[in-house]
């Protein structure tokens, strides 16, 4: 229950990054685009809390978990999104990192898991090819300001993809037992070597630099050497003191209270159609 509810936190989080740019896309393609992905994440959010509900708990309980912050999603989305290039870097290198992460989860051994990272993994890819894409446009075709924008983005978001596959190996508490129980299939330091051998080759394409100076081919490792992590940035976000942690957790708060009035009528819907049909059946 615990990373699968996590996990749905994380895509119901996720959509409020993007979402703050849906009303400022440049073009109606790239607007109806981004609102399909935002809207997709919603979706998975969906699936996940479904599947974490077969383990026998109950949406109510996995939302307290959020709202009250007891549960964790994550770290990612609690960076801000200062620009249009940011988005196309998020669909780039945060839903890389997550095809990454979540492509051996198709595998695991929690069916109904399972299952919804198949449809889920399938729709990540979209996102991350709709991300590069726009990424790509602005770099061949942009203004030096627009290939400007791309750079900045990327140094803002290089670090924090690659701290999405959480705490090194060895300081990973988890993942010995999620590896006993076939949740965790490839550990933290793997998947996140295999995205960074693969980003690095897609970032010389785009043409931009990311911001790591060690970042260097290994020839005998046969994989890129990178620098250090700052792992106290990244338990300071996870611990809820991010540079967004308390916005997007308001946010969510209130969206789920908001929400409320349709929650209880479409709860008084069903009970009336439950008393019609035991009356029709009597
Ligand atoms: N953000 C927030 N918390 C994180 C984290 C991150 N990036 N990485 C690790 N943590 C937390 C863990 O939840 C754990 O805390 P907990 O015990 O209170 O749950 C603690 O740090 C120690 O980490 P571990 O390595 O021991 O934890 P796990 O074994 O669970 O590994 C994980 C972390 C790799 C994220 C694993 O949980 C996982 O694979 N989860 C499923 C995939 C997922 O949740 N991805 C999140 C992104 S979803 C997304 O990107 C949406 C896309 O549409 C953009």
């Amino acid at each position: 229950v615990r990373q699968i509810s996590q996990h749905a936190h994380s895509e119901i989080v996720g959509m409020l990054p993007e979402g703050n740019w849906v009303t400022r896309a440049p073009t109606l393609k790239r607007k109806a685009i981004l609102m399909a992905k935002v809207q997709d994440e919603g979706g998975h959010g969906l699936y996940l809390y479904a599947a974490a509900e077969t383990l026998g708990t109950s949406r109510d309980q996995l939302l307290d978990a959020l709202h009250t912050g007891k549960a964790k999603y994550s770290s990612i989305f609690n960076y801000p999104t200062l620009t249009w290039a940011d988005i196309g870097v998020i669909g780039w290198l945060v839903d890389g990192a997550a095809i990454m992460n979540q492509v051996p989860i198709c595998r695991c051994s929690y069916a109904p898991y399972a299952r919804a990272m198949v449809r889920i993994c399938r729709e990540e890819s979209f996102h991350q090819r709709q991300g590069y894409d726009s990424l790509l446009v602005m770099m061949q075709n942009g203004t030096d300001a627009q290939k400007a924008m791309v750079q900045d983005a990327v140094n803002r978001w290089w670090w924090p993809s690659i701290m999405m596959f959480g705490p090194p190996d060895d300081q990973s508490p988890n993942s010995a037992q999620s590896m006993r129980w076939g949740i965790k299939r490839v550990s933290n330091d793997t998947l996140r070597q295999k995205f960074i051998d693969a980003t690095v080759e897609q970032a010389k394409v785009l043409g931009v630099t990311l911001p790591d100076p060690d970042l260097k081919w290994n020839e005998e490792r046969q994989h890129y050497d990178y620098g250090q992590i700052d792992w106290d940035e990244f338990w300071n976000t996870v611990n809820g003191h991010g540079p967004m942690n308390k916005e997007r957790l308001a946010t969510r708060v209130k969206a789920h209270n908001d929400g409320a009035w349709v929650r209880e009528a479409a709860l008084a819907h069903a009970r009336k159609q439950q008393q019609r049909q035991q009356k029709e059946a009597a």
